[in-house]
């Protein structure tokens, strides 16, 4: 099989990792609670729930069911007002220019979120039709680091996990392409990154030569 390639949604192809974190730093501080651009780098890659889990253990607080889903609901409610303003400018610097020669040459391509809102910001960006195969935060029951949602990703392409390249912004993710025996590629800062395969800032950096590398690599 020749290899695929599995994208991670958000912080890789778009910029809405800016608004998880401005919406969970709106929830942290009604509630009182400290919340960090580190702190936050512990939520990418994860699950609404879990992240609000991990926020209120943070905060050292314990809420009723019924109010730990009306603050879902309104942190959601709150990111998708920014999510409804996206348009094509919103792709990350690179992406295009990558998307398009994968698909030009025949790879397959799928993408790996944790995200239940992955369809919506696809189709708001133009972006839905590069993606073969789509898993997001619907599919999956267990979130990264666990690799379900990129052994589900590289199944519904037809492959097997050691064909598979993976792009990640974090280290949740990187973990999850690490344990699926996946190739791993980091987007961003390399001293968050460091357990993946490959560091590159953007995908500016990441030009023909780069992927003809990454296809070559054997974990
Ligand atoms: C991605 C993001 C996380 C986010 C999760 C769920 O993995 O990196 O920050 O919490 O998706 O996103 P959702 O859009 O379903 O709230
Ligand atoms: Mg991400």
């Amino acid at each position: 099989m020749t290899k695929a390639f599995i994208f991670d949604l958000d912080g890789v192809i778009v910029d809405t990792a800016k608004f998880h974190y401005l919406t969970w730093k709106n929830l942290a501080d009604s509630l009182g609670i400290p919340f960090s651009e580190e702190k936050n780098e512990q939520l990418k890659g994860v699950s609404r729930a879990k992240s609000l889990e991990k926020i209120l253990e943070w905060g050292h607080k314990i809420l009723p069911k019924a109010e730990f889903e009306s603050l879902m609901f309104k942190k959601n409610e709150e990111y998708l007002s920014f999510v409804n303003q996206m348009t094509e400018k919103d792709i990350l610097p690179g992406v295009m220019k990558t998307l398009d020669y994968l698909r030009s040459n025949g790879y397959a391509i799928a993408l790996g979120s944790a995200s239940k809102n992955a369809r919506l910001i696809l189709s708001k960006v133009g972006l839905e039709a590069y993606f073969e195969e789509i898993i997001d935060g619907n599919e999956v029951t267990k979130a990264k680091p666990d690799p379900e949602v990129f052994l589900k990703g590289i199944d519904a392409l037809g492959g097997t996990p050691k064909y598979a390249i993976v792009f990640e912004d974090s280290l949740a993710g990187i973990e999850a392409a690490n344990t699926a025996c996946m190739t791993s590629v980091g987007i961003g800062d390399k001293s968050i990154l460091k357990e993946a395969d490959f560091n590159f800032q953007d995908f500016i950096e990441i030009d023909k030569s780069v992927i003809e590398t990454l296809i070559k690599f054997k974990k």
